[in-house]
Parts: structure tokens; sequence; C-alpha cells
């Protein structure tokens, strides 16, 4: 970290003052993370939408990005703003906006396409082909992390006044509704594995005859779990944290299940519970999630939505038992990453559907504040007792 993080950053050495804001990033030479003033973004094209930021959470990528100094600053520049989770009020749009107006609350995709392929060309290029993308906060376009933002259209989902708490879980929860709509489709090719037919895949709930496990109970495997049990499905979660801590509290008063990973290895976890319909593995370490895939059930789904870099251990594992499991049990391993703007839409629905099925859990699960000045704070310490850090920037 940088302690005197307060040097003027701009592309344009000429640049105006009043045309310049604060924001918290990574510096291409330099390790560690800086707030610097930057050029303040405007309206250039028909469809482009000036956003004030009111709130901008963090989560485990913008770490990654800060500890493997992994910085793909935008074209010329050499900072990149960190940041992807945002909810803000819109200040400004381009003449051709016709569906979003000043004074509006939005919170925008981060992914933007390549511009070449099929899937970018519907606007799902959270499904790219080319690899050619660009993500805000992520690849090559500055974060959210910061006062302004320049959006289109197309990427901005509009939310009410209402919606202000949960803005910022938005798009944490797109990855996991986008991953869950997937194993949907999938666990269709196959009988469901209870003999009520209300409990099929494509029915809304399950009432405890389906089982999942969730791995890790950081702000993603918070939010697997709220899906997975507002459609009454068992589910497990195993942490490495205290019983006693705010993360294990909080999946208890959903009604799942603290499996203790510390204390037990994953065949007595796997022994223990049963048959496990999905594992969604949220723990971003590659140790943990390889050694679940070993224990998986008969035609169940593994959705791997953790991002793991190098890790200091190396690990050992029988590759074809578990490459025999896989095709002798109907097994499907899923990588999900990054999602669309109807994700996004899916996920503001839902989350207003938790609000009331789940009072004050959204609240709850934010444990941490900062303004950006603290920014050094707040991506400081890694204790158990946070889930959801946020970023307060501007009065909603
Ligand atoms: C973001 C995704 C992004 C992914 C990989 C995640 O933290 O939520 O939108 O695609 O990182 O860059
Ligand atoms: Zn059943």
């Amino acid at each position: 970290m940088n302690a005197n993080a307060t040097n003027s950053y701009h592309s344009n050495a000429f640049v105006n003052w009043y045309f310049v804001m604060k924001a918290v990033g990574l510096k291409k030479d330099i390790p560690g993370l800086f707030l610097e003033d930057i050029a303040k973004p405007e309206i250039q094209k028909k469809d482009d939408v000036l956003i004030r930021i009111i709130s901008t959470a963090i989560d485990g990528t913008d770490f990654s990005l800060l500890k493997n100094h992994l910085v793909d600053a935008p074209e010329k520049e050499d900072f990149l703003t960190l940041g992807h989770e945002m909810i803000g009020r819109v200040e400004a749009v381009g003449s051709g906006v016709h569906t979003i107006a000043v004074g509006d609350l939005v919170t925008p995709t981060n992914r933007r396409g390549c511009g070449i392929c099929s899937a970018c060309a519907e606007n799902m290029s959270d499904y790219c082909y080319t690899g050619l993308y660009k993500e805000h906060g992520i690849h090559f376009l500055h974060g959210y992390l910061t006062e302004y933002a320049v959006s289109q259209e197309q990427y901005c989902v509009k939310m009410s006044e209402e919606d202000i708490a949960l803005g910022v879980w938005v798009e944490p929860m797109s990855i996991a509704i986008k991953a869950f709509d997937e194993m949907l489709r999938i666990q269709l090719r196959a009988p469901s594995s209870c003999i009520h037919p209300e409990h099929n895949w494509d029915q809304p709930r399950w009432q405890g005859c389906k089982r999942a496990l969730v791995l890790g109970a950081g702000p993603l495997g918070f939010l697997g779990t709220l899906w997975l049990r507002a459609h009454d499905i068992e589910t497990y979660v195993l942490e490495v944290v205290p019983e006693d801590s705010i993360k294990v509290k909080m999946i208890k008063k959903l009604g799942a299940h603290y499996v203790d990973g510390k204390s037990f290895t994953p065949k007595k976890i796997m022994e223990a519970i049963g048959h496990v319909d999905v594992i969604f593995e949220a723990t971003g370490a590659s140790d943990v999630a390889l050694a679940f895939i070993e224990m998986m059930s008969r035609n169940s789904v593994y959705l791997l939505m953790g991002v793991p870099r190098a890790q200091e251990n190396k690990v050992c594992f029988d590759v074809n038992a578990i490459l025999r499991h896989i095709v002798r049990q109907n097994q499907v391993i899923l990588g999900s990453v990054n999602s669309n703007a109807e994700h996004f839409r899916k996920a503001a629905e839902f989350l207003r559907f938790i609000q009331k099925r789940f009072p004050g859990m959204l609240e709850k699960g934010i444990t941490n504040r900062f303004a950006l000045e603290q920014f050094e704070e707040a991506f400081s310490f890694t204790d158990g007792e946070r889930l959801k850090i946020v970023f307060d920037i501007s009065k909603p």
C-alpha cells in the first residue's frame, strides 16, 4: 500500500482540476493500492450514460488483482481503477438514450463485448468467443471505485429507490443466478434424485428433497446459499472460520448447515450428507475445489465459481480416479464466469424477493462501510468477521 497516495494522475497533463475525480486502483509499475486523481469521464457517444456513483462493493477479484499485481490498465494509461459492483444515479445521458433518464438509479454490468463474435453481438458478452472483451475494474476499463463512470444504455439496469440497499449485491448475485440457471438446465437431462414429480428441477421449490454443498461462506458463498435456501434446498456450507463468526451466523440464519472444513475430510463430509445434487464452489482455493470433485455424487453438477491463482502448496490427486468417476457417474463440472444485463435483471428481482423472505439479511451481509479515502483499511485485513465490504462514495 502507498501511505501518501495523493500524487495526481491523469492521462492528459493539461487536464483542468475541475474535471478530475478520485479513484482507487492499481499502477502498472508499482505494486500496491493507490488513491489517485484521474480524468472525470464525459458523455461522448449517443448511447452514453454518465453515472454518479453512490456505492461500490469489492470482492475476491479486487483482492486478487491487488495481491497478484495484475494490472490490465486502459490503453495508453498506467493506472486501473478497481471495483465492478456498483449502484449509482444517472447525471446525464447521450442524445440517443430513451429508456434511462437523468435521476434514475442504475447498476451497470461490467463486461463490454469484443465487437466481433456472435455472443457479443447478442449482448451476451459473458459468453464471448474471442476473449477480446474488456471488463470495468478488471480488464482494460476503469472500474467503479471512483466518483463517476460512463456506461451505455444497454448495459445499465434500472433500479428503484427501494433498491438502494441491495444495489451492490446485484452484480455478484447475477453471477450466481447465471450459474444456477445453467445447473437447472443441465439437471433436466436426468431423472430427478427424488421420487416426487413436484420436486423435479423444472419446479419452483424442492422442499428439502434436493441437497447442495456450498464451499466457502464469503460473499459469493453467502449469495449461493441465499439462492439455494430461497428454493428450499437442504444446504450445507463448508468454511474454516470459527462457528461464532458472522459468516457462519449468516448461513445458519438462512437455515443452512455449517460444515467445519478443518475438522473433517471431504470424504467424511460427503458420507455424512449423502447424495448431493449440486456443489457450488466459491473458495477460489484449488486444493479444496479439487478435493470435492473426487467426492461428487452420481448425476450431480459441480459449479466452479472461484478463480484460483498460484497457491504455495502443490497438491497431489489421483487423476485416474477423478476422470473415471466423472464418466461413470454422469457428472458435470461447469465453469461459469461473468453475467449479462438479463442476469442483472433477474438478480435484482430475486434480491427483492429475498428482502421479503429473509428481511434484513442483505443489509446485515454488508459488514463494513468505508469512504474512498479509507481504501487502505478497507483492503487491509481479511478476518473472518467481514462479509461484504462497501465504499460509500456519494449521497444517494
Ligand atoms: C466478476 C465477473 C468477472 C470475473 C472475471 C468476477 O469477480 O464478478 O464479472 O467476469 O470476476 O474477471
Ligand atoms: Zn421430493
